[in-house]
C-alpha cells in the first residue's frame, strides 16, 4: 500500500482557512470572507446535532450547487455516557474526526473554507482544526466581528475605555470565582449563559452591577433581543446569548 500523500509529495495540497462571518448579520460578514467563501470549492461548518449550523445560515447566500459542504456533528451531551466516557473525551474525538475529513479534502487539492461564527480565534471551534492541521498545511484565519462587539453596539454603550480592564468571562465559571472575577474588572462580558443564566444574575446583583448590566440575544440578527438584565425574567437562556456590562465611565466623559 503506497504512504499517504502530504504536502510536498509531488501533488499540490489545498488551503484551509478559517473564514470569521460574522456575529448574525449577512452584511457583517468581511468583504475577504465573501471572496474566500465563493472561492472555496469545499465549505465546512461545525452543528449541533440535529440542528442548523449559525454559522453555515449567515453565509447560506453565498452557498451554491457548486460548493460541497462538510457538516461536522457535535456529540450531543444528553445521550447516556458510558462510565469511561467524558464529554470533553467526545468532543476531541469529534475534532480529530473533522480534521481527518478536512485533511483528506486538502490532500486531494482542494481548497476547504471552515465557517465560523464571529472570529474563528475568539472561543472559536475553527481552533481546533487549526492545532491538527495548521504545521501541515497552508491554514489562513480570516478574521470576523465577534459577539464581544456586537454586544456592546447592540445595547449602545462603550465597552471599555482608556485603562479600564475588560474581562471576557464564562456563566459555565463557579459563582465564586465570577465574583472574584467581577470584582477584579472594570467592565465584563459573560458569554455562554445557558442554563447558567440564574446563577450570573445572581452573582452580578451581590456585587452592585446590576443596574449596569444588561442581557443581549441573537445579536444583530434579525431575532435580535436585549434589555436590562434586571428586566430579563427567564430561567434559560439560548445558546446565542451573553451579558454585557458595560464601562461605568465613558458615557460621562
Ligand atoms: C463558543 S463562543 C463563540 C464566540 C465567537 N467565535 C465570537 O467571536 O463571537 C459562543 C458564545 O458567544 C456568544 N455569542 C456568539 N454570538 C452571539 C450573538 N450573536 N449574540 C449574543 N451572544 C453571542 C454566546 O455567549 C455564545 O455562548
Amino acid at each position: 500500500m503506497s504512504a499517504p500523500l502530504s504536502a510536498g509529495d509531488g501533488m499540490d495540497s489545498g488551503n484551509l482557512y478559517g473564514v470569521g462571518v460574522g456575529p448574525g448579520d449577512p452584511e457583517l460578514m468581511t468583504l475577504k470572507a465573501v471572496r474566500r467563501i465563493s472561492a472555496s470549492p469545499v465549505i465546512g461548518y461545525f452543528a449541533a446535532r440535529g440542528r442548523p449550523s449559525n454559522a453555515r445560515r449567515i453565509a447560506e447566500d453565498l452557498i451554491t450547487e457548486h460548493h460541497r459542504e462538510l457538516r461536522f456533528d457535535y456529540p450531543v451531551t444528553v445521550e447516556c455516557l458510558a462510565p469511561t466516557q467524558s464529554y470533553e473525551q467526545m468532543l476531541l474525538g469529534c475534532y480529530d474526526e473533522a480534521a481527518a475529513r478536512v485533511e483528506e479534502e486538502l490532500l486531494a487539492g482542494h481548497d476547504v473554507a471552515v465557517l465560523c461564527e464571529g472570529d474563528p480565534l475568539f472561543y472559536g471551534s475553527y481552533m481546533y482544526l487549526h492545532n491538527r492541521l495548521a504545521d501541515r498545511f497552508t491554514a489562513k484565519v480570516i478574521p470576523g466581528i465577534s459577539s464581544l462587539t456586537a454586544g456592546s453596539a447592540a445595547i449602545g454603550r462603550p465597552l471599555a475605555c482608556g485603562d479600564e480592564l475588560l474581562s471576557v468571562l464564562s456563566g459555565v465559571m463557579s459563582a465564586d470565582d465570577l465574583k472574584t472575577s467581577l470584582v477584579a474588572c472594570d467592565a465584563a462580558v459573560i458569554i455562554k449563559l445557558g442554563r447558567n443564566l440564574v446563577k450570573v444574575k445572581s452573582v452580578i446583583e451581590s456585587v452592585g452591577l446590576l443596574d449596569r448590566a444588561y442581557y443581549v440575544e441573537r445579536a444583530t440578527s434579525a431575532a435580535e433581543i436585549c434589555s436590562p438584565l434586571a428586566d430579563a425574567d427567564i430561567a434559560s437562556a439560548p445558546y446565542f446569548s451573553m451579558v454585557v456590562i458595560p464601562s461605568a465611565v465613558a458615557g460621562l466623559r
